[in-house]
């Protein structure tokens, strides 16, 4: 892949009409995914998205601490999703702001319609996240990353949660915005997304920026077309794991 500009570019675009690293408007970055990377974990995985690196840990149904969330007539979702200090350019202070805590909550509704949680009275499921590099669409890659660690715990679930996000830059709509291109500011917006694939159900939907209703449905057409891409991706790591574990043994 071509080096990026050093800073903040001057075009979004190339000459030839593709972007600054060599995507087409609709391109998906690299998606690398390893499932069970964590030995302590139930579940687990890592989501290598474009230069994202992300890990998700669950835990669970266990009891909940503090005992006074406890439900006695459902279970519950806890989501934490934190940026390492060094995920940055500049440090990230290693205090949760308040970005970090929309962020966990966003995550926890986008992946509670998949659980049977009432199945699990009293008891919670815990999804601890952490952003090692942070490079644009990290909630979204965090969604993707989740679901998997939701998956390899072995419980049951509707299906998959799949995170993608698209926006425009200069007017023109694009799939999974880079960083720099999260950050563009003419005739920009961002619009993260997360689809239960099977379903077709969104399950989360943010907007920053302003689009037409004509602009938004050919965006939302986009990421449903690049959340099959992701989607793709997650399958075939669940299948490699789970294949290897029965040639190989855990
Ligand atoms: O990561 P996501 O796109 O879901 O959330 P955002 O708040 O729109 O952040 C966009 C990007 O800004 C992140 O992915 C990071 O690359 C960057 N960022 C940063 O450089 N410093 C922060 N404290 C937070 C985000």
């Amino acid at each position: 892949m071509p080096l990026l500009p050093e800073g903040h570019p001057e075009k979004i675009f190339r000459e030839d009409g593709l972007r600054l690293d060599g995507r087409k408007p609709d391109d998906l970055r690299d998606l690398r995914i390893e499932i069970g990377v964590l030995k302590n974990a139930d579940g687990s995985a890592m989501v290598c998205h474009g230069k994202n690196r992300i890990i998700a840990g669950a835990y669970g149904p266990r009891e909940v601490h503090p005992r006074h969330l406890a439900q006695s007539d459902t279970g519950i979702l806890q989501v934490q999703y934190r940026m390492s200090t060094f995920s940055v350019g500049e440090r990230k202070s290693p205090v949760p702001g308040r970005r970090e805590k929309e962020i966990s909550m966003v995550i926890q509704h986008a992946l509670e319609p998949v659980l049977f949680l009432e199945q699990y009275p009293n008891s919670t499921i815990d999804i601890f996240i952490q952003v090692m590099t942070a490079d644009g669409g990290t909630r979204c890659a965090s969604i993707t990353a989740a679901a998997l660690a939701l998956a390899d715990m072995g419980i049951p679930m509707r299906d998959l949660v799949t995170g993608v996000a698209v926006g425009k830059v200069d007017n023109k709509p694009i799939l999974d915005l880079a960083d720099y291109e999260d950050k563009w500011e003419e005739g920009a917006a961002d619009m993260p997304v997360a689809v239960m694939m099977n379903e077709k159900k969104i399950t989360l939907l943010q907007l920053d920026g302003q689009v037409g209703i004509d602009e938004y449905e050919r965006m939302l057409d986009l990421a449903i077309k690049g959340a099959e891409g992701v989607y793709e991706a997650q399958k075939e790591a669940l299948r490699k794991k789970y294949t290897s574990e029965i040639v190989g043994g855990r």
